[in-house]
């Protein structure tokens, strides 16, 4: 339960540009009428920002706009006054060369919002991919009362009978087209029918499941995470998160209250039961070492031991969100794992996690399972660690062929993703079903970014012998709604002289998931001189600007990829003082 005495109207943060009999003040109060505004509107009531991260490129957050009235409803409502506060967005689809690249971006941006502006709390709107740890990140460094509103899944995709989901199906279906199986004519109908809808991606991609973490962390409403996003539901929500900010205020309920080690160790255990993105790790530890919470790659190892599966949904499973949202959502699937979650850890609500899912049922048992009939006895996500990957890698199992997840064999190497591109397809490419295909410089600071470029496609020549899934191995991520036995987030990268730059064709890596291991089979006097001839590689992608401060200062995958000077505890930088 929040530790701070309500508030007073004039302990309000706002009041710090408002309140004064100055000059500053003056002109504040006297700017805010320029608006149209009476005094009483803005002063002695808190004032919301809503961090909207909404652009006309961003297909998934198309219904923002009509949400931010709902939020500002919801504000008006329970004595508050809001003001939407535009921020940087991430569109998955349309922005270059990744969205992870400008994640820390929009995270410093929330934060800057925060500290500049007369706000009291702020409403996040995030939902596609990195906008959700993004906001989250930079609230948690500014650290005044917050609760997130997650964008919610779009509608199943059709084509003709067949029930379509983002990603995962696309991936499916260009295989098919690569190799020959599907014309012109349905590939363009597959187009019209996948994406019905404004939302996220409705598969448990990185944007379901950081939404859905959101919401096991307690730090947007319960039940919010999977609403579709053109349910009315869903604009009852952002009303009700626009309501629940404004008590949130006057009892001083910050994210630190929330976001906790309890929290956190949550998030893991749920990710595991949902079958998460693979990028939930590197956006928990960054998130977490925002918080100050110690989570390392160890942690997420320890905590999401004996997990299983529980959520049957693409691509680990069959349905979709949607599904999910009908079989009960989030809250049924956390009443499922109760007796392996920190039940005492509070939700915005300022109740425990335990007081709100507490008689949450399940109404499609096939689609939330229960802990005696997993979809798989195991869940999402495992580090590995060895002579590849000295700080660590990760692979889900989940969606891998089972045969894989034990393996040997020759590596074939692409040194970057134009060589990858250039090369793959070609029927002269020594591979086999055997082969390891490894990636190099496609991390943090190679690529730059460490775009989802994880999934190496099946080469084709393989797919052609009816060969759908092969070892993987790269310092790039993947797309959560992808598929297949991909080692991904390699650390240290091949860029920055990692292992994984100094693999040649031929060498034999040995992947064994069981033991968590993932290992490079060449004598250590030969690794030493190739590491001695080591050179770093060209780094595309220009060497000024935010590029530039990014490669500058970007942490590896197993510290999150935030920038060093962004982690320290909340609060660190301090407030406005003089006006
Ligand atoms: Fe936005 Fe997938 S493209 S969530």
């Amino acid at each position: 339960m929040p530790t701070r005495p309500r508030k007073t109207a004039e302990q309000l943060r706002s009041m710090r540009w408002f309140g004064p009999d100055d000059l500053r003040s003056f002109g504040h109060r006297s700017r805010a009428k320029q608006m149209g505004l009476a005094r009483e509107e803005f002063t002695g009531r808190p004032v919301i920002g809503i961090i909207n991260t909404w652009n006309e490129l961003n297909t998934c957050h198309t219904h923002f706009p009509e949400r931010v009235e709902d939020i500002r409803r919801g504000v008006l409502e329970a004595g508050g006054f809001a003001v939407e506060m535009p921020a940087l967005s991430l569109g998955e689809q349309m922005m270059k060369p990744t969205t992870m690249l400008y994640r820390n971006f929009l995270a410093m941006e929330t934060e800057e919002l925060i500290r500049a502006h007369p706000l009291d709390g702020v409403v996040l709107m995030g939902g596609c991919d990195k906008t959700t740890p993004a906001v989250l990140m930079g609230a948690l460094s500014a650290n005044i009362p917050a609760i997130y509103v997650p964008a919610g899944p779009m509608l199943r995709g059709h084509w003709r009978d067949v029930t379509l989901g983002s990603g995962t199906d696309v991936w499916k279906y260009w295989d098919d087209r690569r190799s020959g199986k599907l014309g012109d004519k349905e590939w363009s109908e597959i187009e019209d029918g996948i994406a019905r809808s404004a939302g996220t991606c409705m598969t448990m991609g990185t944007a379901a499941t950081m939404m859905s973490l959101a919401e096991a962390m307690g730090i947007s409403l319960p039940g919010a995470s999977a609403i579709p996003a053109v349910d009315a539901s869903h604009k009852r929500m952002a009303a009700a998160s626009g309501r629940r900010i404004v008590e949130m205020v006057w009892e001083d309920m910050r994210p630190t209250d929330i976001l906790t080690e309890a929290a956190f160790e949550n998030a893991i255990i749920v990710d595991m039961a949902i079958g998460g993105s693979t990028n939930a790790i590197v956006h928990l530890l960054a998130m977490a070492r925002r918080a100050g919470v110690p989570l390392t790659m160890d942690t997420f190892d320890r905590v999401a031991a004996g997990i299983p599966l529980l959520a049957n949904i693409r691509p680990s499973g069959k349905y979709l969100m949607e599904d999910f949202y009908y079989a009960g959502g989030l809250p049924a699937l956390l009443a499922q794992l109760a007796p392996r979650l920190h039940l005492a850890a509070l939700t915005v609500t300022g109740h425990t996690l335990g007081e709100v899912i507490a008689g949450a049922q399940v109404y499609a048992p096939d689609v939330i399972r229960g802990l005696d009939n997993p979809v798989k006895p195991a869940g999402g996500t495992a580090v590995l660690r060895g002579s590849l990957a000295p700080d660590g890698a990760v692979i889900k199992p989940t969606a891998a062929e089972d045969r894989l997840l034990v393996h040997e064999g020759p590596a074939v190497v692409f040194r970057d993703i134009r060589d990858l591109k250039a090369r793959v397809d070609r029927d002269d490419l020594d591979v086999t079903a055997d082969s390891v295909l490894v990636l190099q410089n496609a991390g943090p600071v190679g690529a730059p970014g460490m775009p989802e470029w994880g999934q190496l496609p099946v080469p084709r020549k393989l797919l052609r012998q009816g060969i759908r899934d092969i070892v993987r191995i790269s310092d790039a991520r993947m797309s959560g709604t992808s598929y297949g036995a991909c080692v991904l987030h390699v650390a240290p990268e091949a860029a920055i002289g990692g292992p994984l730059g100094l693999v040649r064709d031929g060498d034999r890596i040995r992947l064994d998931v069981p033991n968590r291991r993932l290992d490079l089979l060449v004598a250590e006097d030969e690794l030493a001189r190739r590491r001695a001839a080591w050179t770093p590689p060209p780094l595309p992608g220009g060497d000024r600007g935010y590029v530039a401060l990014y490669r500058r200062s970007v942490t590896q995958a197993d510290k999150g990829c935030d920038f060093d000077f962004m982690q320290g505890a909340p609060g660190t930088m301090p407030e406005p003082d003089i006006f």
